[in-house]
């Protein structure tokens, strides 16, 4: 498999990089248009950058992103520079998350904005992206004072790559309408919480079980239609219910982005709705 060497410009929750060679090997053989609906960082289709690709994320400032890197790569590159030759004091990271907000509330959605957005990415704890109720981008300052915003090399590559690729921003199930039978959708979405009581959490940022219900019938229905459809989440009661009769394969994963080093391994599953089951590999022992 032809492979790129671009990389996230994010650090993003759920981030695929750590299972990317699992991915690989169950991507089917050919398909025509290529679907990420979920795409958060995108690590999966920038690392192959199929042709025709359709992304699509419901995190509007993410989009505007990822369409800014494609417009407007040249400002978003001196915006970042300048904004790296400030040493991150604790201080100046306040100011630039007040700087975002205030865009952020007034709706103006340019390209300094986005400049923010991945600035603010780059120097918060941990890469997370969370708002409060009044709309406001929350996360904490990382204690970082000097941390690169951006690889110049692969921000052009993705910019290069995202004039050919379709980029929105709605609903999954609206980002899917248009998929035909040979197509290939890679669904990531948030996960599906370890504990079941845990959903609540989920609420908030709007994945709830209804949700993972609504995703799992849509699954079945391009099923139906003829469309390649390989699905990750976590191991749980949940989605083995939903996703019963599909080829459904367990995976230890290691997490990034968890404060708790001890919660960073976990047990995921690949879930598609063609090919066959990946052998483990028999170990050869050393004579
Ligand atoms: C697990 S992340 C995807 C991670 C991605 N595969 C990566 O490598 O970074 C899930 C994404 O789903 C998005 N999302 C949540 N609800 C959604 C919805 N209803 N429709 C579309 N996207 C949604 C979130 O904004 C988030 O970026």
């Amino acid at each position: 498999m032809n492979t790129t060497t671009m990389v996230p410009f994010v650090k993003w929750a759920g981030g695929k990089r750590q299972m990317l060679e699992q991915l690989y090997i169950r991507m089917p053989d050919t398909y025509n248009a290529y679907y990420e609906p979920f795409v958060g960082g995108g690590a999966l289709v920038l690392s192959l950058a199929p042709e025709g690709a359709h992304i699509n994320d419901i995190n509007q400032e993410l989009v505007h992103t990822y369409t800014e890197i494609r417009d407007h790569l040249d400002a978003i590159l001196e915006k970042l520079m300048e904004l790296d030759k400030v040493t991150c004091t604790r201080e100046f990271y306040y100011d630039m998350r007040s700087s975002y907000n205030e865009k952020r509330l007034s709706h103006s959605y340019d390209t300094e904005m986005a400049a923010l957005f991945i600035y603010l990415n780059k120097h918060c704890f941990n890469g997370l992206y969370r708002v409060n109720t009044k709309g406001e981008f929350n996360v904490p300052w990382n204690q970082k004072q000097s941390v690169r915003s951006m690889d110049m090399e692969n921000i052009k590559a993705i910019s290069a790559y995202l004039k050919s690729v379709t980029i929105t921003c709605q609903d999954f199930e609206q980002a899917l309408t248009e998929a035909k039978a040979g197509d290939f959708v890679y669904f990531d979405s948030p996960y599906a919480p370890l504990n079941p009581t845990s959903f609540d959490s989920y609420t908030k940022e709007g994945f709830t079980e209804e949700e993972h219900r609504r995703l799992a019938a849509l699954f079945r229905r391009l099923t139906e239609k003829g469309v390649s459809c390989m699905l990750t989440n976590h191991n749980t009661e949940l989605i083995q219910e939903l996703y019963e009769g599909f080829l459904i394969e367990e995976i230890d994963v290691r997490r990034a982005i968890n404060s708790d080093p001890k919660k960073r391994r976990g047990k995921e599953v690949i879930i598609r709705n063609y090919g066959e089951a990946i052998k483990p590999k028999r170990r050869t022992r050393k004579k």
